[in-house]
């Protein structure tokens, strides 16, 4: 005849450090699924709800203009960017800043304008407005906005 041993269970029950840390994992999900279903915390992926004017140093650095215009904007492949208030001082965009002496800069930075999409003109700078950039008017106008107050 087999004599069973008796099951030892004195010593299986779930530790309390353990059953501590799971109640604390479903207290800290539930809370971050229950704000987040409720509304409070932005969609992930999409703009925060408040999100004010693009700010032109995250454009400017996002687009890689420094890459060409030096990393204080002051020229390098491309042009000296400081002098954009006073209108362009490439050769090739004076006709674009006296037909457009307000815009010019941000009709050449989209580049999609059929006066600007010339690439013996653009000289290899991409038309932002387009892909893979597609920079918004709004982010080019935030961009050209910081470019007028460089001294
Ligand atoms: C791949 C190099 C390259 C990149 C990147 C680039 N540019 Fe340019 N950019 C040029 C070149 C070259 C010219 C001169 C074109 C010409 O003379 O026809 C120019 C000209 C300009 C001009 C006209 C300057 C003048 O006074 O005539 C502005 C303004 C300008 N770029 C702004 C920008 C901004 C803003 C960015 C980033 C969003 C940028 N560029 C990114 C190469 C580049």
């Amino acid at each position: 005849m087999t004599v069973h041993t008796p099951i030892q269970s004195a010593n299986r029950r779930i530790p309390g450090w353990a059953m501590g840390f799971t109640l604390a994992v479903v207290v800290a999900g539930g809370a971050y699924f229950g704000t987040n279903l409720s509304g409070h915390n932005p969609p992930i992926g999409g703009p925060p709800p408040s999100a004010g004017p693009p700010d032109a140093h995250m454009v400017i650095a996002k687009a890689g203009c420094m890459a060409c215009h030096g990393p204080d904007l002051t020229g390098q492949v491309g042009p000296n960017l400081h002098h954009v208030k006073d209108g362009p001082t490439s050769a090739n965009l004076k006709q674009l800043g006296t037909d457009h002496p307000d815009d010019w800069a941000n009709i050449w930075i989209a580049g999609t304008d059929p006066a600007v999409s010339d690439p013996a003109m653009r000289m290899g700078m991409p038309a932002f407005a387009a892909p893979p950039y597609k920079l918004t008017p709004e982010e080019i106008a935030s961009v050209v906005a910081y470019l007028k107050t460089l001294p």
